[in-house]
C-alpha cells in the first residue's frame, strides 16, 4: 500500500507547500496577536489597516470588531482554501502526492459547507475598499497640508493589493458576469466580466501580496506608534 506522501514525482514540489504553510501559519498568528493587543494601532496620519474603525474602548481591543470580515472571507477563500488544504491539512500536499487517509465527503458536509459563505463575505469585504482608501488618502495629509513619509506607501499599498485581491476575487467574477445567457445583450456586463476575469487569473499573487502588505503596513505603525523606530519622512 502507498504511503501517505509517496509520489513519483522527482521536483522538490514540498518547496511550495512548505512556503505557503509558513507563511499563512505566521500571518494567522500575527493578525491575532496584533487584533487582541488592542493599542499601537495609530500614528500621525497613519491608521493600521487591521484597525479600519479606531473606536475608543476600554474592554476591547477595537480590531475585534471587525477582524471577522477579512478573517471570514480569506478563510473561505477559493485560493486560500488551496493553500491550506495543502499546506495545514496536507489533502492532498501537492498535484500527485499521495494524502493521509480521510473521509472526505466534500464541501457539503459540515463544517465544509461554512466556506459557501464567501459569497456574503465578498459583500463585506467591497464595503471595506472604500474605508481602506480613505484610510490611504488621509496618510498623505500631515496637518493640513499634503506630505509623504514610508507609512503613506506602505498603506496606499495595502488599499491597492486589497482592491485588486477583492476585484479578483472568484465570487466577484460570478457576480460581475454570471446568469447571463448571451453577452450580446449585456455589453457593458461582459466587459466588466473580461476585467475581472483578466485579474482573476492573478488571484493567487493578489491573495499573498495583499496579505503581506496588511502585515507590513501594520507593523511599521507598531514599531512608530511604541516609539521603537523614526518615520521615515519622504517631504
Ligand atoms: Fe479568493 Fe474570493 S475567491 S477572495
Amino acid at each position: 500500500m502507498e504511503r501517505t506522501f509517496s509520489t513519483s514525482r522527482t521536483d522538490s514540489w514540498w518547496v511550495e507547500t512548505l512556503v505557503s504553510a509558513s507563511v499563512f501559519v505566521l500571518a494567522i498568528i500575527y493578525s491575532i496577536v496584533r487584533a487582541l493587543e488592542g493599542k499601537f494601532f495609530q500614528w500621525g496620519p497613519y491608521l493600521s489597516p487591521l484597525y479600519p474603525f479606531p473606536i475608543e474602548t476600554a474592554w476591547i481591543s477595537p480590531a475585534m470588531f471587525t477582524m471577522w470580515v477579512p478573517a471570514g472571507f480569506r478563510i473561505t477563500c477559493y485560493f486560500c482554501r488551496r493553500v491550506y488544504y495543502r499546506s495545514v491539512f496536507a489533502d492532498p500536499p501537492a498535484c500527485m502526492v499521495r494524502e493521509p487517509k480521510r473521509n472526505y465527503k466534500g464541501e457539503s458536509a459540515f463544517p465544509y459547507i461554512l466556506l459557501n459563505l464567501h459569497r456574503y463575505f465578498l459583500f463585506f469585504a467591497i464595503l471595506f475598499v472604500p474605508i481602506h482608501w480613505f484610510h490611504a488618502i488621509k496618510s498623505f495629509i500631515w496637518e493640513g497640508s499634503f506630505g509623504m513619509g514610508l507609512g503613506s506607501i506602505l498603506i496606499l499599498a495595502d488599499s491597492v493589493f486589497l482592491t485588486l485581491y477583492v476585484l479578483s476575487c472568484h465570487s466577484f467574477r460570478h457576480l460581475s458576469g454570471g446568469r447571463i445567457d448571451n453577452y450580446s445583450q449585456n455589453n457593458a456586463r461582459y466587459k466588466i466580466w473580461k476585467f475581472v476575469s483578466s485579474l482573476n487569473k492573478n488571484h493567487g499573487f493578489f491573495f499573498w501580496v495583499s496579505l503581506i502588505s496588511v502585515i507590513v503596513a501594520d507593523l511599521y505603525i507598531r514599531l512608530l506608534s511604541s516609539g521603537t523606530i523614526n518615520e521615515i519622512r519622504i517631504f
